[in-house]
């Protein structure tokens, strides 16, 4: 108690104090009472110290649990703020990792931080939460991480590559698995987005030529938003084609390459910002205002939704049971 007199000793001056109670939990002293004159003036009995040692034994224990709980928050804090520092580096490890598998090809340049943004965008439209779309982001990010061993002469050809040049292109996927694989993810469908990016529901994909339900659906996920990216940028032997026909496109290959519900997410979230819903420019900010906004295509965004819209089995037994059997 020597330290706090030594403190506190000039406030103690001008006033009297008739009852002094340390606050002892567990052996260690979490604080005092110090009492005044009683109002009445008499003296303080043993009946009242008594009591009054008994109220400051349950003081000190709040003051004790006050304390911990006051660590606790502070240790927890701590935790959250590393936990958010690491985070931030591990997703800027992972955009300076994109860009530099961006720099070895100079014709699609961006292209894995498009396709990260674009499943970004795929996965927000599907509802995921705040993590999962962040990992559908770092997935498309990384997807093509395997073109790094790939030759740069291979990747930058300026004319429609051979067949061997085209089979040591089409290990990147396998590579990116391998190299992706070691890493201690947060989300563990990231090395499998690298592998099985390019494979189609129909099974005509290649890695492993995998079907509808064998492909993790990540993959899926990256494989539309890196089919969009190839078709909406221009390419050495391919010009960019418009916006429509690229919607034309995915429309026809939903259900042989693209994930229908994929497909239907992704160009509702186009039309939702095309129409001003929300006053996000996700697409406009990537492929450019004009292009996003030329003529037709929310006339064309409408009506495919509305050809791969989903018809509820509900609509489709009444419209049959109108159509077939009149009622009489
Ligand atoms: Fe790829
Ligand atoms: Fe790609």
């Amino acid at each position: 108690m020597l330290p706090f007199f030594q403190v506190y000793d000039s406030s103690f001056e001008r006033r009297q104090i008739e009852l002094f109670v340390p606050l002892v939990v567990r052996d260690e002293i979490v604080g005092a009472i110090f009492l005044g004159e009683k109002a009445t003036g008499d003296v303080y009995t043993n009946y009242d110290k008594e009591i009054i040692c008994a109220m400051g034994r349950h003081v000190g224990v709040a003051i004790v649990q006050r304390n911990l709980m006051a660590a606790i928050e502070r240790h927890a804090e701590e935790n959250r703020k590393l936990f958010d520092e690491m985070r931030s580096t591990y997703h800027d490890t992972v955009k300076a990792f994109a860009a530099a598998i961006d720099c070895k090809d100079k014709y699609t340049e961006g292209h894995s931080v498009r396709v990260g943004k674009f499943s970004e965008i795929i996965a927000a439209e599907l509802g995921w939460g705040n993590e999962e779309t962040e990992g559908a982001a770092v997935a498309g990010y990384l997807h093509d991480v395997g073109k790094l061993t790939v030759e740069r002469k291979i990747i930058n050809a300026p004319y429609r590559i051979n067949a061997k040049e085209s089979a040591e292109l089409n290990r990147h996927p396998g590579v990116g698995y391998e190299i992706l694989l070691p890493i201690h993810h947060p989300y563990t469908d990231v090395p499998l987005a690298a592998k099985y990016h390019h494979e189609r529901l129909d099974g005509r994909g290649y890695q492993d030529g995998l079907y509808d339900r064998e492909i993790p659906f990540i993959a899926k996920i990256v494989n539309l938003a890196d089919s969009f990216d190839a078709m909406t940028t221009d390419r050495p032997y391919k010009a960019r084609r418009p916006a429509k026909e690229v919607v034309e496109d995915l429309q026809r290959n939903a259900g042989k390459q693209f994930a229908p519900e994929l497909v239907t997410s992704f160009l509702g979230g186009m039309l939702k910002e095309l129409k001003g819903g929300n006053n996000e420019k996700r697409f406009r900010r990537l492929l450019g205002r004009d292009y996003m906004e030329a003529e037709g295509i929310v006339d064309r965004l409408k009506s495919t939704l509305n050809e791969m819209g989903p018809t509820t089995p509900m609509t489709y037994v009444a419209a049959a049971a109108i159509d077939d059997k009149p009622i009489h």
